[in-house]
């Protein structure tokens, strides 16, 4: 038998691409690949690439010049980009770099085997296709393999929603979600290998509208009230939400789903109405916050996190302070926040950009006020009990590392418990990244 082939691959960006990355490496190893933690025994390189900013696209480029002096030294050595900037920039990608020999862009993934051994004849290969049939159904699972206890689940993918900052639509192309079905036959498969905690994933995940069981569209709610059965099955998570399609039935589970955890991310992009319209968000600060509210009613401790955008085109100081003011509001836990970047081919792109140093200073200020946040919250959960899953051992002996329910990273010392398990924790002291607790017999 010859030696397995060694795959690297490189992940970017969001929790799809983390999931993606997962099935490519185990579609490939039908292939005879095993995935290598190190670049310079790979005998095929994949980077799994973001184009959401100028910065994450720029990335790509620098990491594939530094294989240059690899591919000299073995020229069997096969690299390949795939992600949204293999979809966005598929040909110039070759252009630009003749290092690499295979561009796949996310909705070709199934179609990897194929391009990996024409690649290997030689040839350059590109897919940026579309393709109608399914995806997910055709990319092969390497069986039965052990998995940690926390897991991705793409159950909807794509986006109609058309911001017009956002290169998603086009990237990964129109909303399709996945059928009810196939996606409780692949959590009921990762439960067997392990898995303890299911994050559902789609670009738009609560506008899902899959085939239920019984033939008609099932909203999320129902597909979680379906995934909360599985035995096994402890905790179940979604994102990314957009504000117009949380559903009454969506926010009531988070009052009476056990399962589903007190999380929820729910971007806004900005406090000012003047800019959700021009971002064509159709929503308004003053709906946002109504949307919160339900969301705290159904469930008090619920930990809220957003994304922004500062310095969008015509954004002036005022604007900012709505962004400001819909913060110091809501009161996020966690939150990520970006100055707005050009993404060609998108409309905001035509328009007159904000100065470049009142952006910065805008993102500045709003980062101060959300990590004072973020930093308050967390301390709060001190001296309070809270459901840890954990998921590694820490550094030191005897000590372990888990997620809380809000998703805050928990130290437990002289823990008596494994990778898996899920138990009670009392919360003792707040760190800078992380919280510390003890195990509650
Ligand atoms: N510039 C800056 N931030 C962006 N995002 C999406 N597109 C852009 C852009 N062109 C941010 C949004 C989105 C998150 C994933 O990335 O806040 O919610
Ligand atoms: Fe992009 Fe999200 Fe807007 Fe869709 S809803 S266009 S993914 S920011």
């Amino acid at each position: 038998m010859s030696a397995p082939k060694k795959l690297f691959i490189k992940t970017y960006g969001c929790q799809m691409n983390v999931y993606d990355s997962e099935r490519m490496a185990e579609t490939l190893g039908e292939q005879g690949y095993v995935e290598t933690k190190s670049a310079d025994d790979a005998d095929m390189i994949l980077l799994n690439t973001c184009h959401i900013r100028e910065k994450a696209a720029e990335k790509v480029y620098s990491e594939l010049g530094r294989f240059k002096g690899l591919k000299a030294e073995k020229p069997d050595l096969k690299i390949g980009v795939a992600g949204c900037v293999a979809q966005a920039e598929g040909e110039e990608i070759m252009r630009r770099q003749p290092l690499v020999d295979l561009v796949v862009g996310p909705q070709s993934y199934h179609r990897l085997p194929e391009m990996e051994a024409k690649a290997r004849t030689g040839d350059k290969v590109l897919d940026t296709d579309f393709p109608e049939e399914d995806k997910f159904e055709r990319l092969k699972r390497r069986p039965k393999a052990k998995r940690g206890p926390a897991a991705f689940l793409t159950v909807q993918e794509g986006c109609d929603k058309f911001c017009a900052f956002c290169v998603v639509p086009y990237t990964r192309g129109a909303e399709v979600s996945r059928p009810v079905d196939r996606i409780l036959s692949e959590a009921r498969d990762l439960v067997e290998r392990g898995v303890r905690e299911i994050t559902l994933l789609g670009q738009n995940v609560n506008a899902y509208h899959g085939a239920g069981t019984d033939g008609s569209d099932w909203t999320l709610a129902q597909l979680i009230w379906e995934l909360d059965k599985i035995d096994g099955l402890q905790r179940i998570r979604f994102t990314t939400s957009h504000p117009n399609d949380m559903q009454d039935d969506l926010i009531e589970a988070h009052g009476t789903c056990s399962k589903l955890m007190p999380y929820l991310h729910l971007p806004v992009q900005s406090g000012s109405d003047k800019i959700l319209k021009r971002m064509n968000r159709s929503h308004t600060a003053e709906s946002y916050l109504r949307v919160i509210e339900r969301i705290r009613a159904a469930r008090p401790d619920i930990l809220l996190s957003g994304d922004f955008i500062v310095g969008f085109p015509e954004e002036t100081e005022e604007d900012f302070q709505a962004t400001m003011d819909l913060v110091k509001e809501v009161r996020y836990g966690t939150a990520y926040s970006f100055k707005y970047s050009t993404r060609p081919g998108t409309p905001a792109a035509e328009r007159a950009q904000v100065d470049p140093a009142a952006a910065d200073d805008r993102l500045q200020r709003l980062q101060a006020l959300l990590t004072q946040q973020q930093r308050e919250i967390q301390d709060s959960m001190v001296g309070r009990e809270v459901g840890v899953l954990f998921e590694k051992k820490g550094r030191f002996p005897g000590q372990m590392v888990g997620k809380s329910d809000y998703l805050h990273a928990v130290h437990v010392s002289d823990c008596t418990r494994e990778i898996g398990d899920l138990a009670r924790v009392r919360i003792v002291s707040s760190g800078p990244n992380s919280l510390a607790g003890e195990l509650i017999d």
